[in-house]
């Protein structure tokens, strides 16, 4: 492999919150983090890290919260305030019977209230779940059903979504209109004084629908000592200061939302752009330039868009404020890292995680040279290893199983109502992360590509078998089997490969009627399933290629489909 390192100055060693990476990685443990928290009479909440202790020092009348929306809507909250708005809707909620360890979901765009009522469900013991707002009445039916989920809350355009599926979701006893009177008036005349719950580190404090391979989406459960390395990687990684604004991109509906955008970031105690808009290029500019942002945390699918809507675009706009650029959820292409170098004068440091591992486990620092195109050194505290599939570790530069040791504070504590789900991520005592990658003699981590079906598509992480079911749902589907296709935008495109009914064959001969059926089953999946998870293209079969057993072999399909060999094919059916 081609090294290319760009190198760090005595600038850029001296002013960092990790000044000294190798000497952490050595000595650093985790009881060390403890005095970067707040804990009360042995107890850990997240959610007061996040907030509340910063409203009892200077920083109560600090904005944490800078709030945008398309229409150029603005708003802002200081910590105070989202300390009194949360403790008002955790009233709200036990008002309506929540209690501890009841499961309180968001299905919200992002609005403020979406914020403040994530930490006011921490804040009173319950376990916060966030539905990500393109969701359509299977994913949140699919979801809200595995939660058991208590109550919902929601806006007055995303509820019919709701209500198509209410009726099959007994455990669902409340659904709350955030944006209409009876709840915002309740809010408002609720009390702000509120006891915060006294949760032990491994209570449960939020939980996250993501998906695998095989079968339906997972409830993955995190517990409020999850908060002990969101900090210190925000502080670590982010760099972040006081000084500082900052600028997540992600949505709350995915982890890096809830760990970068509310919990890690708020704890220390900065001041955070939220923009509830869409990507727009010109817009994103202008948002760098308006709220001085200087701390910017972003995917790989958006840097791609950036760069093809050219550079001059950025000369029209003051960016000097930028000092630091991270990247998650997808492969950084070093063209992309280059890139940044040329128009910022700064580098985007990627970095990898999981919605399993709750906050970032290999990164690239402020301080540390960076190696372009690889995910840099584990946090550290943190131990990271290449492994082969019996959870033995393998030599540098060997190409692998990306694994880390258990247990770190962030680590997922269960999979919701499937311990046996939970268990087969462990081989050998090593977490193994589905993900390939391998480790040079420097320490350093480089990503190879997913060891499952699961598929990335702008960096959001879409089962394949949630598309399956969804086009089997259409009357004139038979089969589909659903892979990710390189995209260069995108990362990935869903692609589908869908056998249809021989009746609908039969009267479909013409080119244009076949295009007509793609698209109608396109436009299915995005309004039965989700906005975001539906196939960009499809192939029409007359089989799938299938193990005896019956299982559609995506493997074939994704090989076929690139041209590549197909690979052993001793469990493949007659095809
Ligand atoms: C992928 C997102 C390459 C990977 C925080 C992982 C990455 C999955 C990177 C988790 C990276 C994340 N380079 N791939 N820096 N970061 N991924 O659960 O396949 O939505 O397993 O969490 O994204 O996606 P998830």
């Amino acid at each position: 492999m081609k090294e290319d390192t760009y190198k760090k100055g005595k600038k850029n060693i001296e002013n960092a919150n990790l000044e000294d990476y190798a000497k952490a990685a050595r000595t650093f443990t985790w009881k060390d983090s403890r005095k970067y928290v707040d804990w009360t009479e042995g107890g850990l909440n997240a959610a007061y890290n996040a907030v509340d202790r910063h409203a009892q020092t200077w920083r109560k009348n600090k904005v944490a919260l800078y709030w945008e929306d398309e229409a150029g809507n603005a708003k802002k909250y200081t910590f105070e305030e989202l300390s009194l708005l949360s403790n008002q809707v955790g009233n709200v909620l036990k008002d309506f019977g929540v209690e501890r360890g009841d499961r309180v979901f968001l299905f919200l765009p992002r609005i403020p209230e979406l914020y403040f009522s994530f930490l006011g469900i921490l804040k009173i013991g319950a376990i916060a779940g966030t539905l990500f707002s393109a969701f359509q009445e299977q994913a949140l039916f699919d979801r809200l059903e595995n939660s058991g989920a208590k109550v919902l809350l929601t806006t007055r355009e995303l509820k019919p979504r709701v209500d198509a599926v209410k009726k099959k979701l007994p455990e669902l006893k409340h659904i709350l209109i955030v944006d209409e009177e009876p709840f915002a008036k309740s809010v408002e005349n609720a009390s702000d004084a509120l006891r915060i719950a006294h949760t032990d580190p491994d209570d449960y404090a939020f939980m996250l629908y993501t998906s695998g391979t095989t079968g339906k989406p997972k409830g993955v459960v995190h517990s409020h000592r999850a908060i002990l390395q969101e900090h210190m990687t925000a502080h670590w990684v982010l760099d972040l200061r006081d000084e500082d604004a900052y600028w997540c991109t992600a949505d709350p509906g995915w982890v890096t939302g809830i760990a970068y955008e509310i919990l890690g970031s708020w704890s220390n105690g900065v001041a955070a752009l939220v923009y509830a808009g869409r990507f727009d290029p010109d817009r994103w500019y202008k948002l760098l330039d308006k709220y001085n942002i200087s701390v910017w945390y972003t995917a790989p699918t958006a840097i791609r868009m950036l760069m093809a809507a050219g550079d001059s675009l950025i000369k029209k706009h003051n960016l000097s404020h930028l000092r630091h650029l991270c990247s998650v959820g997808e492969p950084l292409n070093p063209e992309a890292v280059r890139w940044s170098i040329k128009v910022f004068g700064m580098p985007f440091h990627d970095t990898w995680w999981q919605t399993e591992t709750g906050a970032i486990c290999i990164a690239n620092y402020p301080s540390m040279d960076i190696k372009i195109g690889s995910m840099g050194k584990p946090v550290p505290g943190l131990t990271a290893a290449i492994v082969d599939d019996n959870g033995h570790e393998l030599g540098v530069n060997k190409e692998g199983n990306i694994a880390l040791k258990p247990k770190w504070p962030s680590m997922m504590h269960t999979i919701w109502r499937r311990p046996q789900k939970y268990k087969s991520y462990f081989t050998n005592g090593w977490y193994i992360s589905g993900d390939r990658g391998m480790m040079d003699k420097d320490g350093y981590f480089w990503f190879i590509g997913r060891a499952d079906d699961v598929i990335k598509t702008s960096g959001e992480r879409v089962g394949p078998f949630e598309v399956e079911s969804a086009l089997v749902a259409h009357p004139s589907v038979v089969e589909a089997g659903v892979i990710g296709k390189p995209d260069t935008m995108r990362g990935e495109i869903i692609k589908a490969f869908v056998v249809l009914e021989k009746s609908v064959i039969e009267k479909t001969k013409t080119k244009p009627q076949l295009e007509k059926i793609k698209e109608e089953l396109s436009l299915y999946v995005k309004k039965h399933l989700a906005g975001h998870a539906y196939p960009r293209e499809i192939e029409f079969m007359d089989k799938l290629p299938k193990t005896r057993s019956g299982k559609i072999m995506r493997r074939i399909l994704k090989a076929k489909e690139l041209g590549l060999p197909i690979g052993d094919t001793s469990t493949l059916e007659d095809y």
